[in-house]
């Protein structure tokens, strides 16, 4: 019998935080595995330096697809991965979140009769306007192995009666990664690099297309924040760069604006903070696992379970709800973040989903023998 091979397919930040742990975890237990790199992502702090924070080894082969309108980037990546799969087909495609890099690796592998495992399965924001509820729910179509993070991604998934032949709950590979370093975040000394004092700033991400693309919600959102009254750290996603600098949007006096972080300073940043300011997912549970609270400038959010836990609130873009959302913030206790970790596994994600793929692989060589 020939060795089974897989693919981690990504090419954006946040892909490649939930890659890295499989990565290590299929590594360890025999499985011959790659990465491949569309390049979405493709500045060296949304993409090469987060391979190196998190060990990953250099990719076996880099699409480049880089910027452009979603259409063409899907369209390039599925036309990459196809070429690709020709020359070297793998058995399975891991392909983790629900970027526009995960749809297109996921039309690729299936066009091309390679299965797939979607790394975070069944998270539903029951937003169908955004691009990432529909890449998710496409995907989980498409995939044969659904790992989901949590008990209610894969009730999700139980009551859509998707197609997939595996269904578990694994827990959150970014809660293995999140654990691994969080002991190395307190020798970094962001308050001295960013002059900032402990516990007395917000820390701000935004990048949503449904946040940022639109004049009248990022300007809302910027002096919304800037009125809090408390100096706001912000770290300004290329995408929202942009935005500004073509919609004529300067930051007020409370905004420090930063260029994208390394990921061991993002999360140090958010352990320092007060709370946290986002349209992100990931940086959402993040702050939940450091015992921070989140102000979700969303109305929709695809991790319910941090809402429900009252470790977020879903604020909107409006700044009375912005307002509001402050005043709740200094109200939380740690006893909201406490049991913040078993929602999302303990830190075994990684372990459990390297097991199942090696039983997966096993009865498709047993299928083919
Ligand atoms: C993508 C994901 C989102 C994820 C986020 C993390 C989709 C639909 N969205 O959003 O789910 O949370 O990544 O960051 O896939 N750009 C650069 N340099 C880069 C990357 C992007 O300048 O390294 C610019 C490009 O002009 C591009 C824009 O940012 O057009 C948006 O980037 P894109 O990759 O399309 O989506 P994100 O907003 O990063």
């Amino acid at each position: 019998m020939t060795m089974a091979r897989v693919s981690i397919i990504l090419g954006t930040r946040p892909q490649i935080i939930k890659s890295a742990p499989v990565y290590e975890a299929l590594v360890k237990s025999g499985v011959e595995c790659d990465i491949v790199n569309t390049g979405q992502h493709y500045e060296f702090e949304m993409n090469r330096q987060f391979f190196s924070e998190l060990h990953l080894p250099k990719p076996s082969a880099d699409l480049n697809v880089g910027a452009d309108t979603p259409n063409e980037q899907i369209g390039s990546i599925i036309r990459g991965l196809g070429r690709l799969f020709e020359d070297r087909r793998p058995d399975l495609a891991i392909v983790p979140g629900d970027t526009n890099s995960a749809l297109a690796a996921g039309i690729a592998s299936s066009k091309a009769g390679v299965d797939v495992a979607h790394l975070e399965a069944g998270c539903r924001s029951g937003d169908i306007r955004m691009a990432e509820e529909v890449n998710r729910r496409v995907l989980d179509n498409l995939s044969e192995v659904l790992l989901c993070p949590t008990a209610a991604c894969v009730k999700n998934v139980k009551s859509e009666h998707l197609p997939a032949e595996a269904i578990a709950n694994v827990g959150d590979t970014m809660y293995d990664s999140l654990l691994r370093l969080r002991p190395t975040l307190e020798m970094i000394d962001v308050e001295t690099k960013y002059r900032l004092e402990e516990g007395s700033f917000a820390f701000m991400t935004l990048h949503r297309a449904e946040t940022v693309d639109d004049r009248a919600s990022l300007r809302a959102v910027l002096s919304a924040v800037d009125g809090l009254g408390i100096r706001v750290a912000f770290s300004v996603h290329p995408r929202t760069r942009d935005r500004m600098s073509e919609f004529g949007l300067k930051p007020g006096p409370n905004l420090q604006t930063l260029e994208p972080l390394p990921y061991l300073e993002s999360l140090a940043m958010v352990s320092r903070s007060k709370f946290v300011i986002t349209d992100s997912g990931g940086l959402q549970k993040e702050a939940f696992w450091l015992g921070k609270p989140t102000l979700i400038v969303r109305d929709t959010t695809e991790w319910n379970e941090i809402v429900r836990a009252g470790g977020a609130f879903l604020v909107g873009t409006t700044p009375s709800r912005i307002a509001l959302g402050y005043k709740r913030v200094s109200k939380i206790t740690p006893k909201v973040f406490r049991e913040s970790g078993q929602i999302f596994g303990r830190g075994k994600a990684s372990t459990k989903v390297a097991r199942m793929i090696s039983k997966y692989l096993d009865a498709l060589g047993n299928e083919r023998d």
